[in-house]
Order: structure tokens, then C-alpha cells, then sequence
């Protein structure tokens, strides 16, 4: 197109990024969301009362160096609050860490079916996206991902369990990742699914980010701690790059409300048990949603996050697409991942019981009518 003076010219075209999706005839509002991996147990204890409270104080900034929730967050997770990297949303992190490491004529790379807001950061940034083969149909191949390095490479994004997959990498594997990078290539293991997964690897993944110069490791707020609307992640990395990243993030990037419900979270004495008693809810509904559906012939990976993905059997009949509006005419939204190139896959996010009977047995009753009540 020919640039007309006088207007603003986006360096990108619009309209690659579809967030909202839509089912004619149908109010998504209405539906129990199970597209989104949200924690259907809540929020942790005392995070919501600190919000409100803090919602008070409107009027003024809140700390910009949000210092007390580093303190907090270090004090939770054995890490030097120095180390800490707040973010709005462990997403914000992912941006920053391109932003501060990559520019156009570099290459960020990531292992194919990885989450999708890595391939957005590089096109933000106008940045070349690699993606690495998997092995077999969904799981990362890390040897691939090694071979996939040239001298252009400037971040490496792993996310550990991943997302759409649920798949993750254990702790020997991510030390061979580690160790076979380049010292100048940045390797991002964003672990926003953590809790849900090998504890071994998450807590390899923060020894790693906090022992060597390369690599930064993010959480999440979003997912086990319930806190999705309030928007707070956290990085880790050591003190050059943690600097480096803080330097680059917005000032006010985490508001005073979500500042102090963080900080009420990780120092309310009920925490530690109410993350272990939601975590094994979703576990328990995890091995009962995979079950019922192997049962009823559909192909379901072993998960390590709050989501399971579904592959609809040959033969049955029906598309992934159609599924998604079964189950949203029986109450809840699940999710097609043809975005992902992915056409025969469903990703169903692990809630209360009984949405999960729902999803479940709509499910199982469009493969074989019999099921059907
Ligand atoms: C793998 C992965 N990383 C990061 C995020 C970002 O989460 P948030 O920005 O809410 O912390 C998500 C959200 O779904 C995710 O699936």
C-alpha cells in the first residue's frame, strides 16, 4: 500500500491477534469459561480483602519499585528480592525480557506448539520467529531446540509444563538445555504452570535462573493463586539481568491494589494449605476428566497443568469445532486449538465438578449416542 502522508503508519498490519472468540447464537458470558486456565477454586487467602482496601487509596501511586512484594515473594521462595522482576501478569515479563534483549535482524526461538504470546512478542518486536520440531505430536524436543540455535539467536523461550501441550520437561533435560546454549543467548523458562507439574523441574528452573547469567525463569499470580484479573507475575533472573528488566518495565506496571493482595497472599498463614488443597482438586479432576475421555476413545496426553488437551477420535463424525459448540450448548466454553494448527484438538481447562461432569459426558455422548441420558 502506498504511505499516504500525513497519517500514522503501523509497522505491523492489525488483525493477526485474535483473543476474543465468539459462537453465533450463543452467550459466551453465560458460560462457565473452561478456555482460559483460570483457578475455578478462587483466589488465595486475604488477597481480595487487601485489594479492596488498597482500592482506597486510588488517589495515589503505589510503590514503584514494589519492593515489600519483592520482599514477599523472596521471603515465599527463598529468592533474593533484588532478583525479582514484577510484572502485570507474568506475560508482561515475557515482553520485556524480548524487549530487552532482541531487535530486528535477530531471531527469538522456541519449540513448536509453544505458548502463543512468544511468536507475539517477536512480532511486536519485528523480530524473525524460530520454531524448533517437536518430538512426536505435541512434547518439545530440547535436542532439536539445541540445533536450532544460529548466531542470531538472542532468546530461547521454553514454557515448563507448556501451553496449549500441558506437556513439561524434567529437570536432567533442562540442564542439558541450559548448559548447550551460548552464554549470550537468553533462556526464558516460564513456568506459569508450576504448581501443577514435576516440582523438581520448577525448582530447577529458579536454581538455574538464579545461578546463571543467561537465564530467567517467570511465574504466575494467574493460575494456582486464582489472581488472573488482578494481573501480577514475577521473574527471577540474576542482579544484571533482573536490573535490566526492572529498568525496562513501566514504572507503575503493577497497581497498588494488585501490590497488596500479592503480598497478602504469600504472608497469610492459610496460604501454604490452601494452595495444596485447590492444587490437588485440580489434580483429582485432571485424572477424572482424562479417564472418562480415554474411556470414550478420545487420545488425552498426561497433563502437568490446570488443563487437559483431547484429541478427537477418527472417524467420529464431528470436528473439534463442532465439540466446542456441544459443550457450550450444555453450559461451558472449552476450547478448539486450531490456532495452534491443531485442527482435531480440544483444550479443556480442569473446574469444579460439576462443569466437568458436563464437559465429560457431552463429550463422550456425541462419539457413542448411547451415552446419552
Ligand atoms: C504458558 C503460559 N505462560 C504465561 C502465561 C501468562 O499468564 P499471566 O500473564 O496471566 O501471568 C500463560 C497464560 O495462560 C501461559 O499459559
Amino acid at each position: 500500500m502506498p504511505r499516504q502522508p500525513g497519517k500514522p503508519q503501523p509497522r505491523m498490519a492489525g488483525g493477526t491477534i485474535t483473543v476474543v472468540r465468539r459462537l453465533d447464537g450463543i452467550d459466551v458470558s453465560r458460560l462457565v469459561n473452561l478456555s482460559l486456565n483460570e483457578n475455578a477454586w478462587g483466589t488465595v487467602p486475604g488477597a481480595v480483602g487487601a485489594a479492596a482496601d488498597a482500592a482506597t487509596h486510588a488517589a495515589l501511586y503505589a510503590d514503584t519499585r514494589a519492593w515489600t512484594l519483592r520482599e514477599a515473594i523472596g521471603t515465599f521462595y527463598g529468592v533474593d528480592p533484588a532478583c525479582v522482576v514484577p510484572g502485570n501478569g507474568s506475560e508482561e515479563i515475557l515482553d520485556i525480557v524480548g524487549r530487552v534483549y532482541a531487535r530486528p535482524g535477530d531471531e527469538i526461538l522456541a519449540p513448536a506448539l509453544s505458548f502463543a504470546q512468544f511468536r507475539i512478542v517477536a512480532w511486536r518486536l519485528g523480530v524473525d520467529y524460530v520454531e524448533s520440531p517437536t518430538a512426536g505430536e505435541l512434547d518439545a524436543d530440547i535436542e532439536a531446540l539445541i540445533a536450532a540455535v544460529t548466531p542470531r539467536t538472542r532468546v530461547v523461550y521454553l514454557a515448563n509444563p507448556g501451553n496449549p501441550t500441558g506437556r513439561g520437561i524434567d529437570s536432567a533435560t533442562l540442564l542439558r538445555l541450559a548448559d548447550a546454549l551460548p552464554g549470550n543467548v537468553v533462556l526464558v523458562l516460564d513456568c506459569a504452570y508450576a504448581e501443577f507439574g514435576d516440582p523438581g523441574a520448577a525448582a530447577t528452573a529458579l536454581r538455574l535462573a538464579q545461578e546463571r547469567t543467561n537465564v530467567l525463569t517467570t511465574r504466575t499470580f494467574s493460575k494456582a493463586w486464582g489472581m488472573a484479573g488482578l494481573r501480577l507475575g514475577w521473574g527471577v533472573a540474576m542482579p544484571e539481568m533482573a536490573d535490566a528488566l526492572n529498568a525496562m518495565r513501566g514504572i507503575g506496571n503493577v497497581s497498588g491494589p494488585t501490590q497488596a493482595a500479592g503480598i497478602a497472599g504469600l504472608r497469610h498463614p492459610d496460604t501454604p494449605a490452601w494452595l495444596a488443597r485447590t492444587g490437588a482438586a485440580v489434580i483429582r479432576g485432571r485424572d477424572l476428566l482424562t479417564g472418562s475421555l480415554r474411556q470414550a476413545g478420545y487420545a488425552v496426553p498426561d497433563s502437568q497443568t490446570n488443563f487437559v488437551m483431547a484429541r478427537v477420535p477418527g472417524g467420529a463424525g464431528v470436528t473439534a469445532a463442532g465439540l466446542v459448540r456441544r459443550v457450550a450448548e450444555a453450559g461451558a466454553l472449552i476450547r478448539a486449538c486450531d490456532d495452534y494448527g491443531l485442527d482435531d484438538w480440544l483444550r479443556i481447562s480442569i473446574g469444579q465438578d460439576g462443569p466437568m461432569r458436563i464437559v465429560a459426558h457431552t463429550l463422550a455422548a456425541v462419539i457413542d449416542p448411547s451415552r446419552q441420558t
